[in-house]
C-alpha cells in the first residue's frame, strides 16, 4: 500500500504518469467516470480549504466513487482529544482512502504509519502540500511543456508557505532549474530546504526582497499569500501581509511567455487586473488541480 506525505515519495517517472493520466482524463473525462465506482473516499480536514477538499471530493464523484468526512476540527471527535492516529485507524474502517489537512507539520505522516489504507497529505501546517505540488506541476507542463530549463520566482511568504516547500523539493529533481527566492527577510526559505535540497543538489538559486529586480528573467512566477494563521504576533502579519502586490503594471518588464501561478485562496497580492492578462494561469491552475487528483486516487487505489 502506498501514501503520499511528501512529494518525493512519488519517482519523476511516476509524476509524468500521473501528468499523462491527468490530460489523458481532461480529454476523455467519460471513459474515467466509472473508474471508482463502489469506493469511497473520505476527507479529514482539521484545518480550512476550498480547493483542496472540494476538488478531492469532486475528483471521486468524477470517478464514479463517493465522499464522506469532515471539514473542521470542531465537528470531529479531534475536539473530544481523540488522536489522529486513533480518528484515521477507525476512518479506515468506512473508506478506502483517505486525504487529510492539518495544522501540525507531520500528522498525516504519523496518521499513515497505523493507517489500513493509503493516506494523501492534503497539507500539514507549514510543512508540506504534495497535491497541490501535483496540480502546479500539471500546469507547468500544459503551459511551458517541460520541468527542465526553468527559471522559477517564488514570491511572498516562503518560510511558512507549505506549497513552496513541496514545489522546490519536486523541481529540484529537473536539469537546469534556477529559483528566484522573493520574500521580505522574516519569511524567507527556511534553512533546511536551503541547505539539504539546494544547496546539496547544486541548483542554482538567489534570494532577494525586490520583485522587479529579477521578474524580466522569469519563465513562472509563483505567487503565495502571507500565512496568517502561522503568525504568533498579529503586529507582524499586519506589517508584512502586503509585501508585495503584482499589478498589471509591474508585469511590463517581464517576459510574454511568463506564466503566473498562485495556488490560491489569494489575499492582495495578485491584483485583479492581472487576471485578464493571457500570463494569469492560476484559475486554469485551480481547475487542473481535480484532474491530477483523479489521477493520483486511482494510482494508489491501484485502479487500471
Ligand atoms: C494553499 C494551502 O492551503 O497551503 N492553498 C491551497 O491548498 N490551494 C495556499 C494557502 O492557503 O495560501
Amino acid at each position: 500500500m502506498r501514501h503520499l506525505i511528501d512529494i518525493l515519495d512519488l519517482s519523476t517517472e511516476e509524476i509524468d504518469e500521473l501528468v499523462s493520466t491527468a490530460s489523458d482524463i481532461i480529454a476523455n473525462p467519460k471513459k474515467y467516470s466509472e473508474k471508482c465506482h463502489g469506493k469511497k473516499l473520505a476527507t479529514l480536514f482539521f484545518e480550512p480549504s476550498t480547493r483542496t477538499r472540494l476538488s478531492f471530493e469532486a475528483a471521486m464523484l468524477e470517478l464514479g466513487g463517493n465522499v464522506l468526512g469532515f471539514s473542521e476540527a470542531s465537528s470531529s471527535s479531534a475536539s473530544k482529544g481523540e488522536s489522529v492516529s486513533d480518528t484515521t485507524r477507525v476512518v479506515g474502517c468506512y473508506a478506502d482512502i483517505i486525504a487529510m489537512r492539518h495544522p501540525k507539520e507531520g500528522a498525516p505522516m504519523v496518521a499513515s504509519l497505523k493507517s489500513s489504507v493509503p493516506i494523501i497529505n492534503a497539507g500539514d501546517g507549514g510543512h508540506n502540500h504534495p497535491t497541490q505540488t501535483l496540480t502546479d506541476l500539471l500546469t507547468i507542463h500544459r503551459e511551458k511543456g517541460r520541468f527542465h530549463d526553468l527559471t522559477i520566482g517564488l514570491c511572498g511568504d516562503l518560510k511558512f508557505g507549505r506549497t513552496v516547500h513541496s514545489l522546490i523539493l519536486a523541481l529540484s529533481r529537473y536539469q537546469n532549474i534556477r529559483f528566484v527566492l522573493i520574500s521580505p527577510d522574516e519569511l524567507k526559505l527556511p534553512d533546511y530546504l536551503i541547505q539539504d535540497t539546494l544547496v546539496k543538489n547544486n541548483i542554482s538559486f538567489v534570494e532577494t526582497t525586490d520583485l522587479q529586480e529579477y521578474l524580466p528573467e522569469l519563465d513562472i512566477l509563483y505567487m503565495t499569500r502571507v500565512q496568517q494563521e502561522r503568525f504568533f504576533n498579529e503586529a507582524d502579519y499586519i506589517r508584512l501581509k502586503d509585501s508585495y502586490v503584482l499589478t498589471r503594471e509591474k508585469l511590463a518588464d517581464a517576459k510574454e511567455d511568463l506564466s503566473i501561478l498562485h495556488p490560491l485562496p489569494r489575499v492582495n497580492e495578485i491584483s485583479v487586473d492581472v487576471d485578464d492578462d493571457p500570463r494569469a494561469c492560476y484559475f486554469k491552475q485551480a481547475a487542473n488541480g481535480k484532474y491530477i487528483r483523479m489521477a493520483l486516487i486511482m494510482k494508489l487505489l491501484e485502479v487500471e
